[in-house]
């Protein structure tokens, strides 16, 4: 079904709450229905829009918005049951897979999952943890629409949308028809792809392909995942405990309440195998970080991380630790990642140290909690609030640092979208 609406006000459909419009709003739910649309005779430029999480509208759009939002039953247009309606089988096992949702199949322990474009990205981690299948627990409550995992290389938590895309189902609309594009040819790389850069505007994903693991695969050494799993089994406090069990299964992780009869052997939390998570814990222990420090969209307008974390030179990395040890003193250590030869440093970091922390320009503000997160504040920001205030940042950060700072969010101006 294409439906359309002259002069339509996009504030619902974007997670930062700007109230712009756009000439025309073409809503598509078949890839079919793609068929039907002469792009050419569209008010242009056509910008393509995922769930809205990830982008910034300058000002009103004087062209088209066009938003594939995928082949969902019509009463339940975002949600898990309608991914889980799509696979219908709901307990794929090795060497099974779910009915329609898989492709092909390459090895047991992995299987390959079909999902339609407008699902909801979380709803996909929850339907994946809920079957016990291994890949996007990392990515647990990242806002925004399968499509545009695909686009953006959505990542959290040492896990990128990469690492589990097999391939990405598309229209490509200059040549009028379906094709399917290997993982491996997206050009993907930190938050980008072709679809941001060389392939902008040519493509309308209509679904994609995730190859997921059956069996454990944790990835526990990034942003403090490993720490937050440990406090949550120790929270359990002294009736709910951890423990192991050691059943001919293997070893799992075992929610439980103390008895005498229990001979379960409890060990200590640092020692748990990884063999013992399941992705469900895995995944509820990254919603419980994220909730605390990253604004619900729900709640406060925002587009989640607004900068990119800069990749700088190892010298240039060694000026900032001057800068930061003469300030904090000479024990201070700045939080980095080895890149290669390179240096990556966190731009919340550096926003922190600006003194940024929840400073405001009319409606926008610094995110007290997040410094990379720029909020609508008072629901009543400007794009104008917006962009001023990231441009103060930008400024101050270029020169304490000599580091420019690149927007992570997409900025859709009133003439084209710029290229990041
Ligand atoms: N930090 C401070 N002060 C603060 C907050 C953070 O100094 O107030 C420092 C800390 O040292 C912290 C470091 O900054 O360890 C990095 O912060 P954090 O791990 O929270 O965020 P990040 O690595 O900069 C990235 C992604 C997030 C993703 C997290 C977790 C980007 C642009 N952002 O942030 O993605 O959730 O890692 O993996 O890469 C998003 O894309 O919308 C998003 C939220």
């Amino acid at each position: 079904m294409v439906t359309r609406h002259e002069t339509y006000d996009l504030s619902a459909q974007n997670t930062f709450g700007m109230k712009v419009s756009c000439r025309l709003y073409v809503e598509v739910t078949e890839p079919e229905d793609l068929l039907t649309l002469d792009f050419d005779a569209l008010p242009q430029p056509v910008f393509v829009m995922g769930g809205g999480s990830n982008l910034l509208f300058t000002g009103d759009f004087p062209g088209t918005v066009l938003k594939f939002a995928g082949a969902l039953p019509p009463n339940d247009p975002r949600g898990l049951k309608a991914l889980s309606d799509f696979c219908t089988s709901k307990s794929p096992g090795p060497g099974r897979a779910p009915d329609g949702a898989i492709a092909s199949l390459q090895v047991p322990e992995e299987i390959l999952v079909k999902v339609p474009a407008g699902v909801v990205f979380d709803d996909f981690c929850a339907w994946a943890a809920s079957e016990g299948l291994w890949g996007p627990e990392n990515l647990s409550l990242i806002p925004g629409e399968v499509g545009a995992s695909a686009v953006q290389n959505i990542g959290a938590y040492g896990v990128e949308a990469k690492d589990i895309i097999d391939t990405v189902h598309a229209f490509d609309h200059t040549t009028r028809s379906f094709v399917d594009i290997p993982g491996a040819d997206c050009g993907y790389g930190y938050r980008t792809s072709l679809f941001k850069t060389d392939w902008k505007g040519r493509y309308i994903i209509t679904s994609v392909t995730f190859r997921l693991s059956t069996v454990p695969q944790p990835k526990l050494d990034y942003g403090g995942v490993r720490k937050a799993i440990e406090k949550r089994i120790e929270d359990m406090g002294s009736e709910t405990y951890a423990t192991l069990g050691l059943s001919e299964g293997g070893a799992h992780l075992w929610e439980g309440r103390r008895s005498q009869s229990d001979r379960r052997v409890s060990v200590p939390i640092p020692s748990i195998p990884e063999e013992s998570l399941t992705p469900q814990f895995i995944r509820d222990t990254v919603i419980g970080i994220r909730e605390q420090k990253l604004p619900d969209p729900k709640e406060i307008g925002s587009a989640g991380s607004f900068f990119c974390n800069p990749v700088i030179d190892r010298d240039h990395f060694e000026r900032i630790v001057a800068i930061a040890k003469a300030e904090n003193g000479p024990e201070y250590e700045v939080p980095h990642y080895e890149v290669g030869e390179r240096v990556k440093v966190p731009a919340a970091w550096m926003i922190d140290q600006c003194g940024f922390k929840g400073m405001r320009l009319g409606g926008a503000q610094v995110y007290p909690k997040q410094p990379l997160v720029i909020v609508n504040a008072t629901g009543k920001a400007t794009p104008e609030e917006i962009v001023a205030l990231e441009q103060r940042v930008i400024g101050t950060i270029r020169e304490k640092y000599g580091v420019e700072l690149h927007p992570e969010v997409e900025h859709v101006s009133s003439q084209v979208t710029e290229k990041q």
